[in-house]
């Protein structure tokens, strides 16, 4: 088979730094690993985090600049394994011990490196086989471990190794790569929002950032919100923040009806969710309440579901038929027990949503006209119905 000469390699591969300089974030690890490359002598290392952080990059560019680029020696001193090699027992004694024994020719305190990518997934078995490996030869060979979890590599090789975590990347670390990509493509059909849109949708995973922005370059040739979010597998953050507002000034209906389309596009209620929690911590105005009033919703849409499914809302009108309702005075009781859950420091209510809260906290087995009733009574009142607690 033969492949077209101008054949482009993924935007993640073409941009993957070759050198610890050009990596992005994590700046204190980072700098360490670039004092190690400058006056060698490996440790034997652990590198954990997230994924799509730069962890395999770092590895590879630290055996890079430990070996002063150069591609011959690299060849011949660098061993990379990853999951998609079999990661048994006999790879760990044949491979990688025949690796240890070999012979290279190294600049002074330098050592061949094996790096063990995606680690976590290395059976026990072959893990505890490396034990004795690592020290036999640990005077010309070290080895790197990149992982998501270190606590998935056992004790024993812990302990022989330096661990370093990298963490997620910020947002304008994820735009500066964003932006230097778009600079080598040269591509000037992008929006401010539409970046704003790859930031966030990246959640701080460049590798996701990165084949975001190639996909809706790819398909759409125009990088803006609206694409982003076309392609993206995500809630729009706009929309559930639209829906969070809503909810807030107790336009329960209309909050729904987004929530509804958004379950309709398919976007499942832990995703929506999701978005409601990272929504809130970029508003000013909402806090912790206000994801409550998003959870609520969500409680209610399924108990709504559920009641559909069962014919529960039949029995329901029948029982309010018979007047098996919760009585007036009740209700004040259940009113200031709900009231008495909300967070602290809340002030103001509005009246939809307390009459929503009290229609929930009895499982829809209330008769939500009485509980209006009830409330706006209250209401009248006062304002403020917390401070009737
Ligand atoms: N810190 C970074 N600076 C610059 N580019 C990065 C950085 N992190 C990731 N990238 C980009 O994302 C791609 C994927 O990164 P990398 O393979 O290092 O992720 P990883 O942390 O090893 O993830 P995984 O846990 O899934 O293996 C790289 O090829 C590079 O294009
Ligand atoms: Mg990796």
């Amino acid at each position: 088979m033969t492949y077209p000469l101008n054949l482009e390699l993924p935007w993640v591969e073409k941009y993957r730094p070759y050198t610890l300089n050009d990596i992005v974030g994590n700046k204190e690890t980072i700098n360490a690993l670039k004092n190690i490359a400058k006056d060698g002598n490996l440790p034997h290392l652990i590198i954990s985090g997230l994924p799509g952080i730069g962890k395999t990059t770092a590895a590879l560019a630290l055996s890079r600049d430990l070996l002063n680029n150069d591609e011959k020696l690299i060849k011949e001193a660098v061993l990379e394994l990853n999951a998609s090699d079999d990661r048994g027992i006999d790879i760990v004694r044949n491979l990688i011990k025949t690796f240890a024994q070999k012979k290279v020719t190294l600049p002074y305190n330098r050592q061949k490196i094996i790096i063990l990518d995606e680690a976590d997934s290395i059976t026990s078995s072959a893990q505890q086989a490396l034990r004795r490996t690592m020290e036999i030869y640990s005077s010309s060979t070290r080895f790197i471990f990149a992982c998501n979890q270190s606590n998935k590599i056992i004790e024993p090789l812990q302990s022989r190794c330096s661990i370093l975590r990298f963490n997620k990347l910020g947002d304008e670390e994820i735009l500066t790569i964003l932006k230097r990509v778009l600079d080598n493509e040269n591509i000037n059909t992008f929006t401010d929002d539409g970046l704003a849109a790859l930031v966030f949708t990246s959640d701080g995973d460049m590798r996701q950032g990165i084949n975001n922005l190639q996909s809706v370059y790819y398909g759409f040739k125009m990088i803006n919100n609206e694409n982003v979010f076309k392609l993206v597998d995500t809630p729009n953050p706009i929309i559930i923040n639209k829906m969070i507002k809503m909810a807030l000034r107790g336009s329960i209906d209309e909050s729904i009806v987004i929530l509804d389309s958004l379950i309709e596009r398919g976007h499942s209620c832990i995703d929506i969710i999701n978005i409601c929690f990272r929504v809130s911590k970029t508003l000013q105005e909402v806090d912790n309440e206000t994801v409550l009033t998003v959870l609520l919703l969500e409680r209610l849409k399924a108990k709504e579901a559920k009641r559909r499914e069962t014919g529960e809302d039949k029995i329901r009108a029948e029982a309010v038929k018979m007047k098996v309702v919760v009585k007036e005075s009740e209700i004040q009781d259940i009113i200031r027990d709900v009231v008495r859950e909300l967070p602290q420091g809340t002030s103001h209510i509005s009246v939809k949503r307390l009459v929503q809260m009290v229609s929930d906290s009895r499982d829809g087995n209330i008769d939500v006209a009485v509980v209006e009733k009830v409330v706006n009574k209250m209401y009248s009142v006062s304002m403020n119905v917390v401070s009737l607690v």
